[in-house]
């Protein structure tokens, strides 16, 4: 049996302590690899608290530590391993794939069943590029809007995240403190170091659920603005669900002023058949698309209409990198998407609603500061300033959460075998059963009281 603390005893230095106890090897391996890989890992978003958490394998919903822990995984990988891990319809397939060879310098037939399965399921989809992340994929979303309109700037929504490039690490974390600007008009803030200050001039900034503002800062913009970038429910940003009106309203006016609409579903398209966008009943220009897709390996893609792969106003738009189309990602990518059918995305975004209306219904009754939200089978969790606080936005998810109470919430988590994302986020996997969601909402229950009480 774990070492549960009594109630009243969970605080953030309790919980940090029983972390680093019960990952002991995995801080020590973080420790040891620093030598080579600063901090250990290549990847800044695995950090967990104090460090990261080593894995050895994945079985179906759980993950094996190297410390020899099982933890049922709510993580997936941030959302990207929708079939859990190791799962028999990937595996197979890619197993009878080796033998003929890892990759090549010509062409395979693989990638066209992925493309022409995003084809059928996407209505926006004619034709499907793909890279090997969807940071690649949404940078070419915008040299194609950029060809195809010969205009420069790109608009994208304070709290969006679409990958590593410059232009996409503005504003993902409007920190009060580098003054990004009123909530109506936000100005371009950095979140890292590193980005070219010319950056800011070339993207413009606006603010989620709220119309009104958009419509003014996209008319002032207008002129010289290619593309607008969007999801539809943040992920890093926080699980922040836009609303089907304002999106509606901000077809129009991409429309009208003749700038692309880009939507990124590289986390949404899990959730709904045809992608979240075909749940909200709106088509945009282009689509990005990721991680669900390669069913656990290294893929992006890029799809549209047709016309938008042809000659642009300004040439044609070159897409090259030598792994894009990836034998062994487009195999595994078709093998999920199969798996990944109507039914089994609607029974896990079942799964997804028990979860925020139990938890969510139960700390209302309670009148506790903590709340589920998001859509389907990805969902966010937030301790919040007060009960009742809805998000509408990042720069509320900032002002509003109690960091604190959310890093104990996590580390206890993990501590009790269940491995939620860090920042307040939680993707279900195919393999999940109704026990699994019964184990992660009872432990979730008991934290919040501990912490709050
Ligand atoms: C919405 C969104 N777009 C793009 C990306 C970048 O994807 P990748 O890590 O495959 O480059 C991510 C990654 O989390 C994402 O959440």
């Amino acid at each position: 049996m774990p070492d549960l603390p009594s109630r009243n005893a969970t605080t953030l230095d309790s919980a940090t302590a029983r972390f680093k106890d019960k990952f002991r090897r995995s801080g020590e391996l973080c420790a040891e690899g620093s030598r080579f890989v600063p901090g250990g890992y290549s990847r800044h978003s695995l950090t967990f608290g104090p460090h990261a958490i080593f894995v050895d394998h994945g079985q179906g919903a759980r993950l094996y530590t190297v410390e020899g822990h099982e933890l049922l995984d709510f993580h997936n990988n941030f959302s990207c391993s929708v079939l859990g891990h190791n799962h028999p319809r990937i595996r197979d397939a890619l197993l009878e794939y080796v033998p003929k060879g890892f990759s090549f310098g010509n062409p395979m037939p693989h990638e066209h069943r992925l493309a022409q399965i995003l084809c059928e399921r996407v209505e926006a989809c004619e034709r499907v590029i793909f890279s090997c992340s969807a940071s690649e994929s949404c940078l070419s979303a915008v040299r194609i809007a950029r060809a195809n309109t010969g205009k420069n700037r790109i608009a994208k929504f304070e709290g969006g995240y679409h990958g590593l490039g410059d232009e996409f690490m503005l504003s993902l974390h409007p920190f009060t403190a580098l003054f990004p600007g009123p909530a109506h008009r936000p100005v371009p803030v950095p979140n890292t170091a590193g980005i070219p200050s010319h950056v800011r001039d070339s993207v413009v900034i606006l603010p989620q659920n709220d119309l009104e503002s958009c419509a003014r800062i996209l008319h002032d913009h207008a002129a010289d603005t290619a593309c607008l970038i969007m999801e539809l429910m943040t992920s890093a940003g926080g699980a922040i669900v836009l609303d089907r009106e304002f999106v509606r309203g901000i077809r129009e006016l991409t429309r009208k002023l003749g700038i692309v609409m880009i939507i990124d579903e590289t986390v949404t398209l899990r959730s709904h058949y045809h992608g979240l966008q075909g749940e909200y009943g709106v088509v945009p220009d282009l689509v990005v698309m990721g991680k669900t897709i390669g069913g656990g390996l290294p893929i992006g893609a890029v799809g549209g209409r047709a016309q938008y792969f042809e000659m642009g106003e300004t040439g044609q738009v070159y897409h090259s990198g030598t792994h894009h189309g990836h034998p062994l990602a487009t195999i595994a990518g078709a093998a999920c998407m199969e798996v990944l059918d109507e039914a089994t995305c609607a029974r896990m975004n079942r799964q997804g609603d028990r979860i925020r209306k139990e938890l969510s219904e139960w700390a209302a009754a309670r009148n506790y500061p903590f709340h589920c939200y998001g859509i389907g089978s990805h969902l966010g969790y937030e301790f919040t300033d007060r009960p009742g606080r809805v998000y509408r936005s990042c720069r509320d998810m900032l002002a509003y959460s109690d960091e604190e109470h959310m890093q104990t919430f996590a580390f206890e988590m993990a501590n009790r075998g269940i491995f939620p994302m860090y920042r307040g986020l939680v993707a279900l996997s195919e393999p999940m059963t109704d026990a699994d969601i019964d184990t992660f909402i009872s432990t979730a229950r008991d934290i919040v009281e501990e912490i709050l009480a």
